[in-house]
């Protein structure tokens, strides 16, 4: 799984966001509001963002009331009193419920109340007018009502089959497209906030979705989604960046996820509390996994390495791949974990698809790569995704080279190549049909390609999505 990462531009907010922190501490830094006038944009929409719009948005609406659009923010929800009354705070709905009384609020609701800086922001912006300043290029267009519309087939960085064979989700903007296993259709489109999908992951029992992604230079997401009737079970605004990699514990309770702040996280999908908060990585962190038995997790990295992160104690323990400068050619952009034991695929700029031992039996020697167990047939230029086979025997991987995509598979035992198909496109996403003998793959070119593992034989290549192919009322025929 996992996803490509070229267009990515690096911006300010990168480099010092991290992911974890609170918005109210930006908020502490800017210019007193009593000097300058309140910006919706850049004091109010960060505040909401992070507190506020995971339960009030298009696809979860708490008290039936979003407040990802404008003039429902000021209307307000199910209690049919205007939330927001430009110029009069103390007529506001929301300010009341965002007051803490004895040291309480009522929203964020079951969390901790905003701090005085951040009420005081949202008051004195209210005061002065509650004018919305935000550039139409940030303000959310899309719900499950008004679902985005394609021009183009959009770049494909995340597939994944449900362990049930059921479906395949696929990436799409601002939105997962659920599609039938077999390629025969769309069953639903899960739009969400975030512009950008990077990856979307089945839960081992099937039942829900968790999806990482996001705003460019403007947020980071987490999505769980229930898969039974499509609905967001919780969204959480996490820094300022997209975020990747994101996978299950095995007993389907936490989910990992990697961030461009060089930061590895897990939560508990219960209550949507972090569990695990690690910055031993030196870049972007692109993928997670968790071990066997879920007490362990690995975590690769534009650093080139892959680290290993006990989940209870939260503490880095060991540099799974060799550290010796130039033993890795480039990044890891993917990691999958065998399925019954603790032996991890990966691979990365280097296009050799690798399993290394997750723990080491004897000491490190300086510019050893201890763990590593075997290489399988090298691909053209960059690796994106790698996947086992859910009986592990078999790996699958893909890559992109001057804008040919390469997909082959081997065997996990003695590696040998099984198959290999070169495609249209760079290929970012690869993932294996629960029965191993289909593989999917898609990436640049838009189109999903279903193809027979034995042979690398193309069955069927679909467009995800539906494309407009004339302007709204310029259309001919
Ligand atoms: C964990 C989910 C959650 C979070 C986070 C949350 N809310 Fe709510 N909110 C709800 C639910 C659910 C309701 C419906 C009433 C209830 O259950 O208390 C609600 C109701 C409201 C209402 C009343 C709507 C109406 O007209 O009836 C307002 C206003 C509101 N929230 C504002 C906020 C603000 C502002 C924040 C962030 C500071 C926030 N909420 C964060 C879940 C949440």
């Amino acid at each position: 799984m996992s996803s490509r990462r070229f267009t990515h531009f690096l911006t300010a907010t990168t480099l010092f966001s991290l992911c974890a922190l609170n918005v109210s501490l930006m908020a502490d830094d800017q210019a007193s509001p009593a000097e300058s006038g309140v910006s919706y944009y850049k004091d109010i929409r960060p505040i909401f963002q992070s507190h506020c719009q995971g339960c009030h948005q298009p696809a979860k609406k708490g008290g039936e009331y979003v407040m990802t659009d404008f003039s429902q923010l000021l209307r307000g929800g199910e209690s049919q009193e205007a939330a927001i009354v430009p110029g009069k705070p103390d007529e506001s709905y929301l300010i009341s419920l965002i007051t803490p009384v004895d040291g309480e609020a009522e929203m964020p609701k079951g969390t901790k109340p905003l701090s005085s800086v951040e009420v005081d922001l949202v008051r004195k912006w209210i005061e002065q007018g509650a004018e919305n300043d935000a550039p139409a290029s940030t303000q959310p267009k899309f719900s499950a009502d008004n679902p985005p519309v394609y021009n183009a087939a959009p770049v494909i960085t995340s597939l994944h089959f449900s362990p049930d064979g059921k479906y395949l989700a696929v990436s799409g903007y601002h939105e997962v497209l659920i599609h039938h296993s077999d390629g025969s259709g769309l069953a639903a489109r899960l739009v969400g906030m975030s512009e950008r999908i990077e990856t979307a992951r089945f839960s081992p029992d099937s039942t829900k979705i968790a999806v990482t992604g996001g705003s460019p230079g403007r947020m980071g997401e987490l999505q769980v989604w229930n898969v039974s009737d499509n609905s967001l079970l919780f969204a959480k605004t996490i820094g300022y960046d997209t975020l990747y990699g994101a996978n299950w514990s095995p007993d389907g309770k936490l989910i990992s996820y990697g961030c461009p702040d060089n930061t590895s996280h897990a939560l508990n999908v219960e209550d949507g509390k972090e569990v695990l908060f690690n910055g031993a990585h030196d870049g972007w962190v692109l993928d997670t996994v968790f071990s066997v038995n879920g007490d362990h997790l690995v975590t690769v990295s534009r650093d080139r390495s892959m680290k290993l992160i006990n989940v209870p104690t939260q503490r880095f323990i060991d540099n799974v791949t060799s550290i010796t400068p130039g033993a890795l050619k480039g990044g890891l952009n993917s990691v999958d974990r065998h399925p019954t034991k603790d032996e991890l695929l990966c691979g990365g700029a280097d296009g050799v698809p690798k399993v290394y031992k997750m723990f080491r039996d004897k000491a490190r020697k300086i510019g050893d790569d201890f763990n590593l167990i075997r290489a399988y047939p090298a691909l053209q230029g960059r690796i994106f995704s790698t996947q086992f086979s859910k009986d592990g025997t078999k790996v699958v991987s893909g890559s992109s080279f001057n804008g040919v995509g390469q997909v082959k598979v081997a065997n996990y035992e003695d590696g040998k190549e099984l198959s290999s198909v070169d495609l249209d496109g760079g290929i970012f996403s690869v993932a294996f049909h629960p029965n191993g003998n289909t593989v999917a793959a898609a990436g640049f070119g838009g189109e999903v390609h279903l193809i027979e593992a034995a042979t690398g034989k193309i069955i069927k290549s679909f467009v995800p999505v539906t494309i407009q192919t004339a302007v709204a009322g310029a259309a001919e025929e």
